[in-house]
């Protein structure tokens, strides 16, 4: 497996602090290692224990270091990180690094190293525009800080003004975006569906599956981070869809297939993660249907929406998933072929720790080429990266898979 790129980020003392936590996590969710430095002051605000736990990582805390610890911990710590973010970061380290002050350890550390620093200022609106505040952030702009925000908006201390931290999501879109982490999809425009299926019945029921939409949006949101122009074709979603990302309900089978249909010819990737209902009502009552003891629902077939747009396609990558409950392999690879996809994506169902809801999952990946890819057990959105590491290969042609393209009927 890669390293991973290691950042540091420097909380200081604003209570904005409590929302460092929140970046540490998304942070780590990019796969990058999170290596938190504290002032003191910042300990009043949150405890260095969240974010040890949270990262797994050793936090650099003020005060100078026992006996039997590393004795240059300003020196040593932030060694290899690609970039050291401050978030939030007050008006007080603002003023210490504009100046060359390093009077404890995390402005120490902040003095030693030479990596590139993006500063997310968080205070009252009077001290942001306080003039030598004004005249530090200048400062450090040419000495070639990169800042993020503040925004604009109700401060904790009761005002509204210019000097909140700017959003979680903005902060860390930006740290990616300076990181430049392998862009091998920049400008393909991936249409991914994600979630489950809503077919309604009558005004109030419906029949479900039970995707919860969380690989699918693991994977456009790397698609996202690997430079690409990603639409999220979004059926009925357990988590929340993610804000910078253009996104589409279509909770039936039938939106899904008019939406996905409209936005193909101009794709160049589709990846169908949403489990798509393969059935719906004969016909959708326009009352809600009266309890009776019992009574018969006809079902009519669904298109298969994966089917239709490889038959359409000319130059797309069609990456399809199959959730089986036995023989898991086998059948995959059949539909693989049959549907005439460039890669499926198969999971076994029958297992509850992963599959449906999890975090988690352990697929086996095949090719159009006969390749089969198992990877153990993992996150899905190292699923998402392996799956785009593929895909990113077809695009350039690395694979070979694109042999059939086009020259089929
Ligand atoms: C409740 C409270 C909230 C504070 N919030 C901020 C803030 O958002 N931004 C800021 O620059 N200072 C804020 N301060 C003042 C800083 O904590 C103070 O300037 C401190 O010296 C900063 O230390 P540090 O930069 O070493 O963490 C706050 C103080 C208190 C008591």
């Amino acid at each position: 497996m890669m390293s991973k790129t290691k950042i540091v980020l420097a909380v200081t003392g604003s209570v904005a602090a409590y929302k460092s936590a929140e970046i540490a996590r998304r942070l780590m969710d990019e796969s990058l290692s999170v290596h938190v430095a504290m002032t003191a002051n910042a300990e009043k605000f949150i405890t260095p224990l969240t974010f040890a736990a949270l990262t797994g990582n050793h936090v650099l805390r003020h005060g100078y270091p026992a006996p039997g610890d590393d004795p240059m911990p300003h020196i040593t710590f932030q060694r290899g990180a690609s970039l050291i973010l401050i978030a939030p970061a007050t008006a007080n380290i603002i003023g210490k690094l504009a100046n060359g002050i390093a009077d404890d350890m995390l402005s120490s550390m902040l003095m030693a190293s030479d990596a590139p620093v993006l500063v997310a200022p968080a205070m009252n609106a009077n001290m942001y525009n306080h003039p030598s505040v004004r005249k530090n952030i200048e400062t450090l702009k040419q000495l070639g800080a990169g800042f993020i925000g503040p925004a604009t908006g109700e401060l904790a201390c009761g005002e509204t003004g210019e000097g909140k931290m700017e959003r979680v999501e903005n902060i860390v879109s930006q740290v990616l975006d300076r990181l430049d982490l392998g862009r091998d999809l920049l400008g393909r425009k991936i249409l991914v569906t994600a979630g489950g299926a809503r077919e309604p019945i009558d005004p109030v029921r419906f029949i479900g599956n039970r995707s919860s939409g969380k690989m699918g949006v693991a994977i456009a949101q790397a698609a996202a981070r690997r430079g690409a122009d990603v639409t999220l074709v979004a059926g009925a979603m357990e988590i929340p869809v993610p804000e910078d990302i253009e996104t589409i309900y279509a909770p039936t089978a039938l939106e899904m297939m008019r939406t996905v249909q409209e936005r193909f010819t101009d794709s160049d990737v589709l990846v169908m993660a949403a489990a798509v209902g393969d059935y719906r009502a004969r016909s959708v009552a326009s009352g809600k249907i009266k309890e009776k003891e019992s009574w018969d629902l006809s079902l009519v077939r669904n298109p298969d929406i994966i089917a239709k747009m490889c038959a359409l396609r000319n130059k797309q990558i069609v990456v399809g998933f199959a959730a089986e409950t036995d023989n898991a392999e086998k059948s995959g690879r059949e539909k693989l072929l049959r549907k005439n996809m460039d890669m499926i994506v198969v999971n076994d169902v029958s297992r509850d720790d992963i599959g449906f809801g999890s975090d988690y999952n352990e697929v086996v990946i095949i090719t159009r080429s006969g390749e089969t890819i198992k990877p153990q057990k993992m996150s899905k959105r190292e699923i998402g990266e392996i799956i785009l590491d593929r895909i990113a290969g077809m695009l350039t042609g690395g694979y070979g898979d694109r042999g059939l393209v086009g020259g089929r009927t």
